[in-house]
C-alpha cells in the first residue's frame, strides 16, 4: 500500500533569529514550531508517516513533546532522527528514515507552523495528478532592485516572472531520493552556492518543478519581527 510522507526539518540553529535555541524549539502561544506543524500534519485526513528531524541532543525530548501533541485516533506515525549541517543534509537523513511505502514525500520546515492542512493537501494532490515536483508560491510585492558594493543600484528587477516560494514542498519519493544522492556525490564546486530548497535539488538533477497557490499562513520564521507576525495571523485564525 502506499502512503504520503513528510520529513518536517527542525535540525537548523537558527542563528538569525537569535533566540537562544534551535528556531524549531521556540515558542509561539504556548506551543513549540514543532508542535504546531504536527497538530497540523497528524489532522491530514489520509494518514502516513512523519519523520521530523531534529539536533541530535534533542530528539528524546522531541518524541515526547510530539506525543502529547497527535490527535487522538490519528492515522499518523511519527519517527525522530538527528539532522546534519546543511539543511539539504537534515533532508536526506529523513528521506532515509521514511517507510518504503511513502511514495509520495512533501518536505516542510518547522520555521513556517502555521502552514494550514489545506496547503499540505494541495501540494499533495498535485504530485500525485502530475507526477512531477510541487511547490507552493506566491507573487511578489515588493520592486526588486540588483544592488551592488556599497549600497549602489544597478536597477530594477521585472518582477513579473518571479514568485516567493515556500514549503511544503512536494515530490515523488523516488525522484527527490535520487536528486539528492546525486548531490551528495558530486564534487563540491566552490562557486556554487549550496540549494536552499529541495525543488532546485530536484531541478539540477533535471526534473520538471511546478508551482501551485501559496499561503500567507505559510510565511517563515527567520528574524524576531517574524514572530510578531506569526502571533498576529494566529491570533487572527483562532480568534
Ligand atoms: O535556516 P533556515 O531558516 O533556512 O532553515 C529552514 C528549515 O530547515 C528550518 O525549519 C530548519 O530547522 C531546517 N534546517 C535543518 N537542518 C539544518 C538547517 C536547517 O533541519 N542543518
Amino acid at each position: 500500500m502506499s502512503t504520503l510522507g513528510i520529513v518536517l526539518v527542525a535540525a537548523g540553529r537558527g542563528e538569525r533569529l537569535g533566540a537562544g535555541k534551535p528556531k524549531a524549539f521556540v515558542e509561539l502561544q504556548g506551543s513549540t514550531l514543532i508542535e504546531h506543524c504536527v497538530s497540523t500534519i497528524t489532522a491530514l485526513p489520509h494518514g502516513g508517516h512523519l519523520v521530523i528531524v531534529v539536533p541530535e541532543a534533542l530528539a528524546a525530548e522531541t518524541l515526547s513533546l510530539v506525543s502529547a501533541t497527535v490527535e487522538p485516533g490519528s492515522l499518523w506515525e511519527i519517527s525522530v532522527t538527528p539532522g546534519g549541517r546543511e539543511r539539504h543534509e537534515s533532508v536526506r537523513f529523513g528521506i532515509d528514515a521514511l517507510h518504503d511505502t511513502a511514495n509520495v514525500v512533501l518536505v516542510h520546515d518547522a520555521a513556517r507552523p502555521l502552514a494550514p492542512r489545506t496547503l499540505f493537501e494541495r501540494v499533495a494532490a498535485e504530485v500525485a495528478r502530475t507526477g512531477d515536483s510541487v511547490i507552493p508560491a506566491l507573487p511578489v510585492a515588493d520592486t526588486l532592485k540588483r544592488v551592488g558594493e556599497g549600497g549602489i543600484v544597478h536597477e530594477t528587477v521585472d518582477r513579473s516572472p518571479l514568485v516567493a516560494v515556500q514549503t511544503p514542498q512536494g515530490f515523488l519519493r523516488e525522484q527527490l531520493a535520487a536528486a539528492h544522492d546525486r548531490l551528495g556525490s558530486a564534487a563540491p564546486d566552490s562557486s556554487e552556492n549550496g540549494p536552499t530548497d529541495d525543488a532546485e535539488v530536484v531541478q539540477r538533477a533535471g526534473g520538471t518543478v511546478r508551482v501551485v497557490a501559496g499561503d500567507m499562513l505559510a510565511h517563515k520564521l527567520t528574524v524576531p519581527g517574524d514572530l510578531m507576525l506569526l502571533e498576529a495571523l494566529l491570533t487572527t485564525e483562532t480568534g
